[in-house]
């Protein structure tokens, strides 16, 4: 067996048992987490998406048995793509009813409400009380505050622990998930509960992203509020997609606001494209590279998570491309697992270069995320897309393909497969046996660290395969534009 045949074998391998760990953490009804500081006892509700599966108390494990808005709306996202790959039943499709139901029953939380049904201080040790927010916080809980307070608890009852708020990336990556879903699956438009129930979640995190995309908020790695690239892209793609189903249902004035709002935050966002350093910031702040906080790999995710076409924003954007090159030197430098790595792997990265989280490791979501890059950039060449030949991304293009005399796009595309192939030959040699991915690994000993079972962990290996699996298939001539006559 090839070394390129083994590599695929094991990245299907793994992409199926990522699928299966990733199922756990949904509707995980059979689960109890017993929160004795906080006088909790927590069992999912069919729907809740954990975090992590995992109960742990900061010890040193950080506690991740949240329904968390972000990470649950990534989680359904990748499960679409498991059912469109054939890593997943067809039978998982009920998840998404229940994520649908569960969400919906969240519009009616209300703190009030939740103060008024018992005292819960009284069960909280009195050492854990400063952990716990204040009463007139919780009482705001109801309507948009709800959408933007980050997380609940995956019984569907308010989280009441002090916590980075707002962030308000969740209900517009939940609304990009939602209309994949329903894109890719039209047979569920015939089920009648779903669709209302899809409906009511959809306009109501459409019209939260649309009424707050304009306002600062906490970030994605949850440390610090600002304006920030990851937040501010995934919003304007939510309403951009958002405005085409709005249209699509009558909603006329919501859909061209929607539209404008959009194009508003897309011409606000080139405004982060930072010259001198020659990346895109990840918030406006220009001190945060100064403070470490940039190169940022919020930035690829954003990419990522919103996949958008053409040279602005997306994986053909030069200075997307620039940003992945300077979070790859960076990390080549600071990590002590990337030094004297074999010369056929990749770099393993991290989110940021001051990042001190658990010992500020390399992260599986952060060095997938580079691997999908590759892919998705590889597959939009060979479909005909060219690399553009500008300065912000000369070492972006040296670093791909430094031997070849001026490549082709199919030939750019080669070497972005094999690039991302290099990075996957990396996270294979830091996941054991079992194929458990964490959270992080650590920069000097490779030893898995921080949250375990981390649901995006596995999320971002089904999305890095699928997308794989997509630059790997026969390009049509048909998807290059005119075929030659008679060959197609
Ligand atoms: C800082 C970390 O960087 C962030 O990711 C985490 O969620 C918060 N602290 C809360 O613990
Ligand atoms: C910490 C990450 O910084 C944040 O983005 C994520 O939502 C939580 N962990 C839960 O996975």
């Amino acid at each position: 067996m090839n070394a390129f045949a083994a590599l695929d074998d094991w990245i299907v391998a793994e992409a199926r048992v990522a699928t299966a760990e990733m199922l756990r953490a949904i509707s995980a009804t059979r689960l109890v987490m017993e929160r004795p500081g906080f006088g909790q006892r927590v069992v999912p509700r069919p729907g809740s998406v954990l975090a992590s599966p995992v109960p742990a108390h900061y010890d040193p494990e950080p506690d991740y048995f949240f329904h968390w808005f972000r990470d649950s709306a990534l989680v359904i996202d990748a499960l679409h793509v498991a059912l469109l790959a054939g890593y997943a039943e067809r039978s998982a499709v009920s998840h998404l009813h229940e994520f649908v139901e569960f969400t919906r029953s969240l519009q009616s939380l209300d703190g009030r409400e939740f103060l008024r049904s018992g005292n819960f201080r009284a069960k909280v040790q009195p050492a854990f009380l400063q952990y716990v927010r204040a009463d007139p916080e919780i009482a705001a809980l109801s309507g948009d505050t709800v959408l933007a307070d980050v997380r609940v608890n995956a019984d569907g009852t308010p989280d009441f622990i002090r916590w980075s708020r707002p962030q308000n990336d969740g209900p517009a990556l939940r609304a990009i998930a939602l209309l994949r879903w329903w894109r890719e699956f039209p047979e569920l438009r015939r089920d009648r509960a779903l669709l209302s129930a899809l409906g009511d979640v959809l306009r109501t995190d459409l019209a939260f992203a649309l009424a707050h995309v304009r306002e600062p908020c906490g970030d994605v790695w949850e440390e610090e509020s600002g304006c920030h690239y990851y937040t501010q892209l995934v919003q304007a793609e939510a309403l951009t997609q958002g405005a085409a189903w709005l249209e699509e249902n009558g909603q006329d004035a919501p859909a061209r606001a929607s539209q404008l709002a959009a194009q508003e935050t897309l011409v606000r966002l080139d405004g982060f494209w930072n010259e001198a350093d020659g990346f895109y910031r990840s918030r406006t702040d220009a001190a945060s590279a100064q403070a470490g906080k940039d190169p940022n790999i919020a930035v690829i995710l954003a990419v990522l998570h919103t996949g958008r076409a053409g040279g602005r924003h997306g994986v053909l954007d030069p200075g997307t491309q620039a940003t992945l090159t300077a979070l790859e030197e960076h990390f080549e430098g600071q990590y002590a697992i990337n030094r004297e790595r074999p010369t056929d792997r990749g770099p393993a990265l991290g989110r940021y270069p001051s990042d001190h989280y658990y010992g500020g490791g390399a992260w599986f979501l952060a060095t997938l995320a580079a691997a999908e890059f590759y892919f998705r950039l590889a597959f939009s060449l060979r479909s005909g897309a060219h690399l553009a030949a500008v300065a912000a991304n000369l070492r972006f293009r040296q670093r791909l393909g430094a031997a070849e005399a001026a490549p082709r796009s199919e030939d750019w595309g080669r070497l972005a497969l094999e690039r991302g192939d290099s990075i996957m030959r990396t996270v294979r040699a830091f996941t054991p046996q079992s194929g458990e991915l964490s959270e992080q690994f650590d920069r000097s000993t490779g030893a898995q660290t921080s949250a375990k079972h981390l649901s995006w962990s596995y999320a971002a290996f089904i999305t890095a395969a699928a997308s794989r699996a997509e630059a790997l298939r026969p390009t049509r001539v048909a998807d290059r534009g005119a075929p030659p006559a008679g060959t197609a």
